[in-house]
């Protein structure tokens, strides 16, 4: 009796297991056919194993998907998704089966179909298999064995999401006419179409644009036979090729890896960047290989029409030869969308004439016509007979050039770039033509002229340095940098002969005085004298690089004074000095209320935006922090103090010293540790700041009765308990807005995180500061648990690293 009874007991027990097994386990099968579904919890491998097909819950989203995603990488990174339109609800175990009906079904808990995938093809016993290259295809099993694309009933590389894998093609086929284009995610939760879709454009000539709803926000121009005309600097390279193609019956952009042992694709991420990701097996994460969009230039139709955008020069936009600003106004005031118009109407057929544009980025061919077989001469007689006809170029470059492509009334989007552009020829009345040849000749006697001056100036220059026995190392010219020159008595007098009274503190190099210039407006005097000796190149680093900027962020440099003992900067006064002095103050943090504080952070982070992105000369600060954050009378934060900064684009600021500069506690661990700066250090140093701002404590020096950790620490203990308004400064309490305050914590976190490829760039920061979407989750910060950790390196040690260290940071994030 008692035998039967045990032998019943372990036949439940090993049904149990079964069903357990099959419910909880993750089991792996290699195809899906009639007699085989695949349930929530089991997954579809590919056979190389470079790919997984299975159910996943994306990051704080409660619904559940069934998608594609890298099976060798730690970090979950999925390249499809079928129900994005329809996700699961949890709690209900869904299956996945093939079906003669709808090739492929995604059933719920109850039985219904949630999502279908549907063949017109002739669909008997089918059955569905995960190819090595993440593609899911569907075939009839009766036919033979090989998985080739002629087979198939249906695959999803016809379907994509937001990524653009190798093989997948970006296009039409022309018969069918499926067309194929990528759809960011709405965030990093939500893998529901977001307003971005990246696409061929079939009007005119071809090409891919990024769009934002129904606006273009993006164009990688024509292919012109080697690549795209608007990433000029994308050249043939071991990882991967790239392929256009367009015949009767299909048009599409593929590329394909070489190095079948590297991971690599394109992303469309929630916030419209394009982006091509390569995986770091070193950094165990995601790297940017290049960013489609590398600068303002790239904002779409920035100049308008008939406009040309050149990132060197200042103000970006000009009007083509031959054409004037169709809103004198608007365009003075940087609003250049109105764009331009000709001076002198085309005669069309008495005598127009082309001017020729070299390192152009194609303007938008969706107002283009083109013939593949015309030769460049052929291409200018047909642009020649038709008045419409506004420009023309050559339509492939390669061997020469081949091939027509004409733009048709209006030219728009045009980028000028420093090399490796293509030509382009304007159309422009005869009398425009004659206006250009004597422009050159006055041209040619003004630089001539110019020079003669130049070499006069210099030789007066040195005699009278020699004569001064000048002690001023740093050899500049202000009157290049259009800087108003200030003579040392009228700054004496201003502020009263450098009185301790008018001393407003000391600087990076230097006491800093406040003045009143006659005229009664107020100035902040930073001196410089002949003692400190290292604070040359800083100070000149510092002229160099702010005379060039101008944002209502950034503080002011009215000019400078350079004598022969000392020399100085003017600036505009800030009244309410420095944030620190809010901040980390108990009485006066109490005037300001959490309004203020935001409108603080989202200055800051502006006026970084414009450092990094928008300004000619894109610069990393390196030294952001509280106390070199001004406030003007309205409170309106501006940066200051670029002593420190970098440019990544040319010479104008880079200094000679190899020394790793900054202040500790704002320093990312790639930077204080390796001597690596990029713009994400600068993101890191902002992420710290916003910390500050919004706690009212340091982050060095920080000490909590209950840990070792510093502020970030302290920051990441808190989020992660969902405790983070405890955070707050309590002065702060009365005014409080706890989703603001908890955005503000969230992207702070996300602005730390120890890995730079992780942290946003300034464009999603300001974005996401703007918007109330969804945040993606941060990962650990960087810095946060031995609060003395960035004071155990030698600064000096570092210096030969950095300098190397800076070139191959410029080329990474560079296009
Ligand atoms: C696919 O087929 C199912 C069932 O026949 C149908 O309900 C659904 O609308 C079809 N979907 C498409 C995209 O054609
Ligand atoms: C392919 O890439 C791997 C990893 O980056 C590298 O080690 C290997 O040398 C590369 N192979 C070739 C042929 O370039
Ligand atoms: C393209 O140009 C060639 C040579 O001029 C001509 O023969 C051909 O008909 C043109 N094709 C089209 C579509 O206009
Ligand atoms: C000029 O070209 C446009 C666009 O192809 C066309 O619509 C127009 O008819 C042409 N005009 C002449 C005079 O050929």
């Amino acid at each position: 009796m008692a035998r039967k009874k045990s032998y019943y007991l372990l036949l439940w027990f090993f049904l149990f297991l079964m069903c357990f097994k099959m419910f909880m386990s993750a089991t792996t099968t290699d195809s899906i056919n009639a007699s085989h579904p695949m349930r929530d919890g089991s997954t579809l491998v590919s056979e190389g194993g470079n790919f997984e097909l299975g159910f996943f819950t994306p990051g704080n989203s409660d619904k559940r998907y069934l998608g594609i995603w890298y099976k060798k990488i730690p970090v979950q990174t999925v390249v499809w998704v079928a129900n994005r339109n329809a996700p699961l609800v949890s709690s209900s175990v869904a299956s996945l089966r093939v079906t003669d009906l709808s090739v492929l079904e995604l059933v719920n808990g109850t039985g219904g179909v949630v999502w279908a995938a549907n063949s017109s093809g002739s669909v008997r016993n089918p059955v569905a298999k995960l190819l090595d290259s993440g593609n899911l295809v569907i075939k009839n099993e009766d036919e033979n064995d090989d998985f080739t694309p002629a087979s198939f009933l249906w695959q999803s590389f016809d379907h994509p999401c937001d990524i653009q894998l190798p093989g997948m093609k970006l296009g039409k086929d022309v018969s069918t006419g499926l067309d194929r284009y990528l759809t960011s995610w709405t965030s990093s939760d939500d893998p529901s179409p977001g307003s971005y879709t990246y696409r061929l454009d079939y009007r005119g000539y071809p090409q891919p644009v990024l769009m934002k709803s129904r606006v273009e926000q993006y164009r990688n121009g024509p292919w012109n036979g080697v690549g795209f005309s608007g990433n000029p600097n994308l050249k043939p390279n071991p990882i991967f090729a790239f392929h256009f193609v367009m015949n009767a019956k299909e048009i599409y952009y593929t590329y394909e890896l070489l190095n079948k042992s590297v991971l690599s694709h394109r992303l469309l991420n929630p916030y419209g960047t394009m982006q091509r990701l390569v995986w770091s097996e070193y950094a165990q994460g995601w790297v940017m290989y290049l960013t489609a969009q590398s600068d303002n230039c790239d904002t779409y139709a920035l100049c308008g029409k008939f406009g040309s955008c050149n990132i060197a020069d200042s103000p970006e936009c000009s009007c083509l030869k031959g054409f004037e600003p169709k809103s004198p106004n608007d365009w003075n005031a940087g609003d250049w969308s109105d764009g331009c118009m000709r001076k002198t109407a085309l005669s069309c057929n008495k005598g127009d004439g082309f001017l020729k544009y070299t390192n152009v980025k194609l303007p938008d061919t969706q107002y283009s016509w083109y013939n593949t077989s015309m030769t460049l001469a052929e291409c200018k007689a047909k642009c020649m007979l038709n008045c419409s006809c506004v420009a023309y170029a050559t339509l492939d470059v390669r061997a020469g050039g081949s091939g027509c492509l004409i733009w048709i009334d209006i030219l728009i989007d045009l980028k000028i770039y420093a090399q490796n552009g293509q030509d382009l020829f304007v159309r422009v009345d005869a009398s425009e033509l004659e206006k250009g040849k004597t422009r050159t000749w006055i041209l040619a006697c003004s630089v001539i002229l110019g020079a003669s001056l130049l070499v006069g100036s210099v030789i007066l220059y040195w005699k009278r340095r020699f004569s001064r026995k000048g002690k001023v190392r740093g050899a500049y010219n202000s009157d290049e940098l259009e800087l108003p020159l200030f003579d040392i008595s009228v700054i004496a007098q201003a502020t009263n002969n450098f009185s301790n009274c008018n001393k407003l503190g000391e600087g990076g190099f230097g006491p800093v005085y406040k003045g009143k210039l006659e005229d009664g407006q107020e100035i902040a005097v930073k001196r410089l004298s002949k003692e400190s000796r290292q604070g040359h190149e800083e100070f000149k680093n510092e002229v160099i690089c702010i005379a060039k900027l101008q944002h209502r962020n950034l503080v002011k440099l009215l000019g400078c004074c350079i004598g022969a003992e000392e020399s100085m900067l003017i600036y505009e006064y800030m009244s309410n000095k420095s944030l620190d002095l809010f901040i980390f103050d108990d009485m006066r943090s109490e005037s300001l209320g959490w309004n203020v504080r935001y409108q603080i952070i989202k200055g800051i982070a502006r006026g970084i935006l414009y450092l990094h992105q928008d300004s000619r000369l894109r610069i990393v600060h390196r030294d952001l922090k509280a106390s070199n954050i001004l406030l003007d009378a309205e409170m309106n934060p501006k940066i200051s103090d670029f002593g420190m900064a970098r440019s990544f684009d040319g010479n104008d600021c880079e200094a000679k010293t190899c020394r790793v500069v900054g202040t500790y506690g704002y320093m990312s661990p790639e930077y204080a540790i390796d001597g690596l700066f990029s713009l994400k250090s600068d993101v890191f140093s902002f992420g710290v700041l916003v910390l500050e701002i919004v706690s009212g404590k340091r982050n060095r020096g920080f000490t909590h009765p209950d840990h070792w950790h510093n502020l970030l620490g302290h920051a990441w203990r808190l989020f992660k308990e969902g405790r983070s308004l405890e955070l707050v400064d309590i002065t702060t309490g009365s005014s409080c807005n706890a989703s603001q305050i908890l955005r503000a914590i969230h992207i702070a976190l996300l602005c730390v995180q120890q890995s730079p490829d992780e942290r946003p760039g300034m464009p999603s920061v300001v974005v996401m500061l703007d918007s109330d979407g969804d945040l993606p989750q941060p990962n650990e910060p960087g810095f946060y648990t031995g609060r003395d950790l960035g004071e155990q390196y030698s600064v000096s040690s570092k210096s030969e690293s950095y300098c190397s260290n800076f070139m191959s940071v410029t080329i990474v994030s560079g296009r």
